[in-house]
């Protein structure tokens, strides 16, 4: 195996099986690039993560404590367990932990939600807050909110926005847009990456539920400028009902307010649909 191994690159063992990563490849990344996936909560692809979740802890041997796949880089030699006995029960805790940080329900078709068992419908809970609906394209629902952090990295990293941030201390630690005000009152620029980022859809358009039902996805460039971003558009009944950043050489999964909510021009009954000819007997 070393043989084959490019300059940086490591051998190590995952799940019994040889395998290699890159030069500051994480164990979550050179898992996926082996075709084992690792579940994760406050990790996303060019969004990074701050090892706050511990969802996607594995086990190596040799070592006391469970690491987190994220943030760890396999050594030579080192064997890694994704799905031993001990990581799927301090899994199934850590979820538990993150569910119960949400006051309210978890949409069990959100990328967190996916990830949590089946619940009884005696077992779910009310949310108990009021969500936020001062912002003209999205809403904050915090009782579905987990503290994962992917909105404040991808407000303040990626877009260099820095709306939000988490406020306060023990129970009432939550996401808050700059000095604690309403999301519409804040600066906020309307980009919608905390909304792409969020796990949960605490932070959501408020065409979510019109996308629910999207019956296909197109994937296209962005009409606007002439950066050429990259995205996804959901369609259901002839009607592009919300937007997503693909990850493109120029946007890397970005889109700016109106790539991500400015679509409805296109249903609009004065847009031009055919070529128009020229005819020398009507005026301009
Ligand atoms: S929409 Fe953009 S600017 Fe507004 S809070 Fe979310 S990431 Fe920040
Ligand atoms: S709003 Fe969403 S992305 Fe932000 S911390 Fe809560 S769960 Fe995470
Ligand atoms: S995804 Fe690794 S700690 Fe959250």
């Amino acid at each position: 195996m070393r043989g084959q191994l490019e300059a940086g690159e490591v051998s190590f063992w995952l799940n019994g099986q040889p395998a290699s990563a890159r030069a500051g490849q994480t164990v979550l990344q050179a898992a996926k690039a082996q075709g084992v996936s690792i579940h994760c909560a406050c990790y996303r692809d060019g969004l990074g993560g701050d090892a706050s979740c511990r969802v996607c802890l594995v086990e190596i041997a040799g070592e006391p404590r469970l690491a987190p796949a994220c943030h760890r880089t396999p050594t030579e030699g080192m064997a890694v367990h994704t799905d031993s006995e001990k990581v799927q029960r301090v899994r199934r805790t850590v979820l538990q932990f993150l569910d119960a940080e949400a006051v309210g329900p978890i949409d069990p078709l959100t990328e967190f939600g996916r990830l949590l068992p089946k619940k009884d419908p005696a077992e779910i809970s009310e949310g108990t807050s009021v969500p936020d609906d001062s912002h003209p394209a999205i809403i904050v629902d915090r009782d579905a909110c987990i503290l994962c952090g992917r909105c404040v990295r991808a407000c303040r990293d990626v877009q260099c926005n820095d709306v939000i941030g988490i406020g306060y201390r023990g129970t009432e630690t939550r996401i808050i847009f700059d000095t604690d005000t309403t999301l519409g009152d804040s600066s906020c620029v309307g980009c919608g990456e905390c909304v792409q980022a969020c796990p949960t859809h605490a932070l959501r358009d408020r065409s979510a539920e019109e996308n629910r039902g999207a019956e296909r996805a197109v994937e296209t460039v962005c009409p606007y400028c002439g950066v050429g971003c990259q995205l996804r558009y959901e369609v259901r009944d002839g009607r592009i009902v919300a937007a997503t950043g693909l990850n493109g050489p120029s946007n890397q999964r970005r889109l700016c307010v109106k790539g991500r909510y400015g679509f409805d021009y296109v249903h609009h009954p004065h847009r031009r649909t055919q070529p128009l000819i020229r005819r020398e007997d009507v005026p301009k």
